[in-house]
């Protein structure tokens, strides 16, 4: 039935203007490309100052070159800072110091973005595999927002941390992905519960099959996608207005959420696995 969709939901303006993030300032993981980069955009059009954080040193150069050239002048700063979050024992130190170099010498939004998917499902993959998934997804994101919510309550920051989910987190989980995926969810709601007391929100937002490099290496193949209700990939920008959103007073009441973004593709119905495993 699907296959017979004759139209894609059409692509809105990529990113709104606002003012809804004003005077704050945001680090965003793996922000050098993907989801991460359209988040530090969207932040910088509603007010914000971003650090785009990640672990090539030349990509996020060329990400901080980006944004600067379409921001500068609007009153808001972009500073670029490598942290690589598979380095949990450092975090800590790593937030520190990229706090002392932050626009308007504060960080009030941590967005857990960076991930990795790699290694396959139940049946191929390898222990190092599985555990630099785990690790980067799951034990990074979990230290960083340790050392951003310590931080936050030693300077009375009443801020935001915002993971980066997937819709798979409610899906029948086989790789080391997913599993992480399961794992940031339970983080979400554990947080959201224990943070909101000294006024820092925790939420997630959670996309469908989105248009990055992660499952569309090929840019030309474009984002027709017959297997969705809306027939086609959410792009990046569509995420990031979203997580303006979530971090903004307007989302103030949404406490450990996760917000689903998957075109109608569900998170129990849509069988993106269609894997037969090979024991
Ligand atoms: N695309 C989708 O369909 C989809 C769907 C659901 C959820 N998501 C989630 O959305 C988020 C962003 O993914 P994306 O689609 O934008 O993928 P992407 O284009 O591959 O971007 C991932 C980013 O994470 C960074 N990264 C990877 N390992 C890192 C590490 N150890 N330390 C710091 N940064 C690291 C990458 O940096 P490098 O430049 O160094 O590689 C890259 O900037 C992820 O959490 C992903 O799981 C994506």
């Amino acid at each position: 039935m699907l296959n017979k969709l004759k139209k894609q939901v059409p692509v809105p303006i990529p990113v709104c203007k606002a003012e809804l993030l004003k005077g704050r300032t945001a680090l965003i993981t793996g922000a050098s490309g993907g989801i991460g980069l359209a988040i530090a955009s969207s932040f910088l059009a509603s007010g914000a100052s971003v650090i785009v954080s990640g672990r090539n040193r030349e990509r996020v150069d060329g990400a901080v070159r980006q944004l600067k050239s379409k921001y500068d002048g609007d009153g808001v700063k972009v500073v670029g800072a490598l942290l690589d979050i598979s380095q949990a024992s450092s975090l800590e130190e790593s937030f520190a110091r990229i706090s002392e170099v932050a626009p308007h010498g504060k960080i009030d939004i941590l967005v857990n973005n960076a991930a990795i998917m790699k290694g396959g499902s139940f049946d191929k993959v390898c222990v190092e595999d599985f555990k630099e998934v785990i690790n980067t997804n799951l034990t990074g994101t979990f230290f960083l927002s340790r050392a951003a919510a310590k931080y936050m309550v030693a300077n009375k920051i009443k801020g935001n941390i915002l993971n980066v989910l997937s819709s798979s987190s409610n899906r029948p989980a086989i790789s080391a992905y997913t599993l992480s995926k399961w794992a940031l969810k339970g983080l979400t709601r554990g947080l959201g519960k224990s943070l909101i007391e000294y006024g820092i929100v925790v939420n997630a937002i959670a996309p469908g099959p989105t248009a990055t490099k992660m499952i569309l290496p090929d840019e030309s193949a474009g984002i027709s996608c017959c297997a969705s209700p809306s027939g086609r990939l959410a792009v990046s920008e569509e995420i990031a207005n979203m997580a303006v959103v979530l971090v903004s007073g307007m989302g103030r009441m949404c406490v450990g959420e996760v917000v689903y973004m998957t075109g109608g593709c569900g998170t129990l119905t849509y069988d993106d696995m269609d894997y037969k495993l090979d024991l």
